[in-house]
């Protein structure tokens, strides 16, 4: 998407362009809002969507080639929120989902214990002080305000291997005295709910929302495989909403209670499930960076073996440097190599034969599994950090193209500084703008709401009279429009318009009757 270094941008100046033009909102925000919970607007509904459709496309109905060159077999499927509660118990997350929290008497903050760590005194004795991953500074800073002391000489261990003697002399992140925090204890991230109309809050009554997409498909697999005439190696993809409640929801979007996941299962012959690890890791890291992500922001990480989930044997992470992570990576996608752990456990379950017989040979095997699995709102979010860019350009837009800025920096003299969301123009929000030049000119208007009305059967398409061209072309750059159409006197006469494109600001004439498939032919797909 970009050639020249960017610098990260802030969660801050994320979050105000996003409410400001209509991306994202904070959920329920007229009754205070809640946390960890957030309302996806108009042009963010529509950048959300372009991703989900792209994944689809890419992943179900046209995806890459096999590491031979062979043609992949992938389908999807759309299963329930709510499942039989022994899904969770079957998959282990009833059991083993869970994270470490430790509970603040004082503040009644709560934090998850593995994103906690301590600045220890050198001695024995002396307040130790809690942050969180991330704030590191503004502890260190509180080290010299309070304690007086040289915070260098303070050792940062992790939360939870402080001993439990010193859990007197620590204080919390948001407390004012040493003592408040407790020892961590396992929480269970599903959120129960009821099911029935008398149903009271008994144990039989309860039900989980899905915390992934995933076990849907495992549960549906023999469905598919007695339906679909699939053969092994095969795929199942969903898309749609995952729950946890989360201990601490933090950076915007990134870590919600409620969010959507893009997960595709491939179940392959168990000696060939290294191969299509190394495929799927390869092939995602790629599939990003094919959206315009700058592969100087994205990395592979293989985790570590006390890192992995209860059911895989081997994963690697998808990583971006996020702004707020910056100059550090965080996690985008996932790829694990689930072996058969899944299929097994629920074929003890539910009793149902999950097998798999190879025709020509007969052999009966337990498919093995690798889950390419990818979070579309965190998606979201890396499509938004991605495209945030602002560039100094003349004013008034006449002469001279864009020069890159770093956020924040001042405009040179005869320059103005423009944002401009810079999103590859299949996943924009709004791919066409049309203004008049002259909103008081009825034949001005009348060629330019015919050219809108024919654009916006094919394009999500906005108008707009209102306020100088340049004024109109900064409104449409910040929400990513890549293409900006105006009608002049000169449209009256031979039928053309001007085109302007949104990064390098450069304007052609376009025949008006061509303008659509002059669009089409400079990426702009239906
Ligand atoms: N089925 C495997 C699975 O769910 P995961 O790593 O827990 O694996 C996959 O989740 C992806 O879902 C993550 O890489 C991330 O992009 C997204 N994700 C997980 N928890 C999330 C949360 N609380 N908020 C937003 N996205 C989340």
């Amino acid at each position: 998407m970009q050639t020249e270094e960017k610098h990260p941008v802030s969660l801050e100046t994320l979050t105000t362009l996003c409410k400001r033009r209509g991306f994202i909102f904070q959920s329920s925000e007229i009754y205070g809002g809640l946390n960890g919970f957030w309302d996806f607007g108009p042009l963010g509904t529509e950048l959300k969507n372009n991703l989900r459709d792209a994944w689809w496309r890419d992943m179900v109905r046209n995806p890459p080639p096999g590491p031979d060159g062979e043609m992949l077999d992938i389908v999807g499927l759309d299963s329930a929120i709510i499942q039989n509660p022994d899904v969770w118990k079957a998959s282990g997350h009833l059991s083993g989902f869970n994270d470490p929290m430790a509970d603040c008497k004082q503040s009644k903050s709560r934090y998850r214990a593995d994103h906690l760590f301590v600045l220890m005194p050198p001695d024995a004795e002396g307040t130790a002080y809690a942050f969180l991953e991330g704030e590191e500074n503004a502890a260190r800073k509180k080290v010299q305000r309070k304690a007086k002391a040289d915070p260098d000489r303070y050792e940062v261990k992790p939360f939870p291997e402080v001993a439990s003697t010193d859990l007197s002399r620590i204080q919390g992140p948001d407390a004012t005295e040493p003592g408040t925090l407790t020892e961590p204890r396992q929480f269970n991230l599903m959120f129960k709910t009821f099911i029935g109309a008398l149903s009271g809050e008994g144990d039989e009554n309860t039900a989980y929302l899905r915390p992934e997409t995933a076990q849907g498909i495992f549960i549906n697999y023999k469905n598919v495989i007695d339906t679909m005439r699939v053969k092994l190696p095969f795929g199942i993809a969903q898309v749609g909403k995952s729950f946890r409640n989360e201990v601490t929801p933090r950076n915007f979007i990134f870590r919600s209670r409620e969010f959507e996941q893009m997960e595709m299962e491939w179940f392959c012959h168990p000696d060939e499930a290294e191969k299509w690890y190394n495929f799927w890791v390869e092939t995602r890291l790629n599939w990003w960076a094919s959206l315009g992500v700058d592969l100087r922001n994205l990395r592979r990480r293989e985790h570590d073996e006390d890192e992995l989930a209860h059911y895989s044997t081997a994963c690697a992470d998808v990583e971006y440097q996020y702004g707020f992570t910056a100059p550090g990576f965080g996690e985008l996608e996932g790829i694990a190599h689930r072996g058969n752990f899944d299929l097994t456990q629920h074929q003890e379950s539910s009793g149902t034969k999950l097998e798999y017989m190879i025709q020509e040979t007969g052999e009966r095997v337990l498919p093995h599994v690798i889950e390419p699995a990818s979070g579309l709102t965190r998606g979201v979010l890396v499509l938004l950090n991605e495209a945030y860019t602002e560039e100094f350009v003349p004013k008034g837009d006449t002469e001279g193209g864009p020069i890159p800025a770093n956020p924040g920096a001042q405009a040179p003299e005869g320059y103005e500084t423009r944002t401009v969301m810079k999103f590859a123009p299949r996943l924009a929000p709004v791919k066409v703008a049309v203004f008049p030049l002259l909103k008081n000119r009825p034949e001005l208007v009348e060629k330019a709401k015919e050219i809108h009305s024919e654009l916006r059967k094919i394009w999500p398409v906005n108008y707009d009279q209102a306020g100088a061209i340049g004024r109109r072309y900064r409104r449409q750059d910040e929400i990513g429009t890549p293409y900006c159409v105006t009608i002049d006197f000169d449209s009256l006469e031979d039928n053309t318009v001007t085109v302007r494109e949104r990064d390098s600001m450069e304007q052609v004439r376009v025949p008006a009757s061509e303008l659509a498939t002059w669009l089409m032919s400079k990426g702009l797909s239906v």
